[in-house]
């Protein structure tokens, strides 16, 4: 233990008591059954939109689509065609294979430099974006792009994690106590988030390509504190609305299960007792 500061091991020692999160340990396995857990991940999010969710022949957008399990999985439920964007190009070996493999109508696009989607106005039936939009930078500009290329009456399906939620800090895999990232020094966290991770993967925790985004993100997470946008529910709804998106509808969950008492909470507080925000929009 010598060398590693106070603060971070009073934080391993609150952390012994408090449970993890599971996708550390998903991402820790061979690329074939994370992919798997991925894709499931996918049926999950989508179950969250029932009523919205049926992309039979529908042109499909996964924005920030990642490593692309997820657009594979939509690509499985029959579309037109599942496009992935993001802003670094995913289509790596196991893309391609699991594409091939199964001739899913997929295909995975880079954004322009200067966030553009590469897709015409008017192009997508769907979009859908899980994770991504506690990551993005200028939020605004994203939603005003998923805007432009939706077709008149298009839904935009978004599930994302505020940053004053439980694990808004995206550190639960690793250290379960509950807002730690409110409560503790950022550097502090993130050296024992590496340090932990690094032990609970057998000392292979830079080996997690697969999830680029998760070691790339941290690591700027790390060095310039830009990772995460920290926005809030009232603030994404403001963006939304000003993009020219109408909120057909917003559930919250925690965990798995749907938080219907925060619904009644003044919205400034709603961050709080919640996980994650699922919010259905539709471009009028
Ligand atoms: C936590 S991952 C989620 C990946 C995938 N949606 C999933 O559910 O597995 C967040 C993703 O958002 C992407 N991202 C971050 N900023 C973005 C932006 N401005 N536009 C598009 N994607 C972005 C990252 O590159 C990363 O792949």
């Amino acid at each position: 233990m010598g060398g590693i500061p106070l603060i971070e091991r009073l934080i391993e020692a609150i952390n012994r008591f408090f449970p993890k999160e599971d996708w550390f340990r998903a991402l820790n396995q061979e690329p074939r059954d994370a992919l798997r857990y991925a894709m499931k991940g996918g049926e999950v999010v989508l179950a969250q939109f029932h009523g919205y969710n049926d992309l039979r022949d529908k042109v499909v957008l996964d924005y920030g689509c990642g490593a692309g399990a997820k657009t594979c999985y939509y690509a499985t439920l029959g579309p037109k065609e599942a496009i992935g964007v993001d802003i670094h190009s995913r289509q790596d070996e196991v893309d391609a294979m699991l594409s091939r493999q199964a001739e899913l109508p997929v295909r995975f696009l880079s954004l322009e430099a200067s966030g553009r989607i590469p897709l015409d106005a008017d192009s997508v039936d769907v979009a859908i974006s899980s994770a991504v939009f506690e990551h993005v930078l200028d939020p605004e500009a994203a939603l005003r792009e998923i805007f432009r290329v939706l077709k008149p009456g298009g839904m935009f399906l978004m599930r994302w994690h505020p940053f004053l939620t439980r694990y808004g800090g995206h550190l639960g895999g690793v250290i379960g106590i509950p807002y730690a990232h409110v409560v503790f020094p950022e550097k502090a966290l993130v050296r024992t988030f590496f340090r932990g991770a690094m032990a609970m993967s057998g000392g292979k925790f830079s080996g997690l390509l697969l999830y680029e985004s998760l070691s790339t993100d941290s690591i700027r997470f790390m060095d310039m504190g830009l990772y995460f946008n920290r926005l809030r529910v009232a603030e994404m709804r403001r963006l939304a609305a000003s993009a020219g998106f109408s909120l057909v509808a917003e559930r919250f969950f925690r965990g798995t299960r749907e938080t219907r008492f925060a619904r009644h909470l003044p919205i400034g507080m709603v961050d709080y007792f919640i996980d994650y925000d699922v919010c259905l929009f539709r471009k009028p």
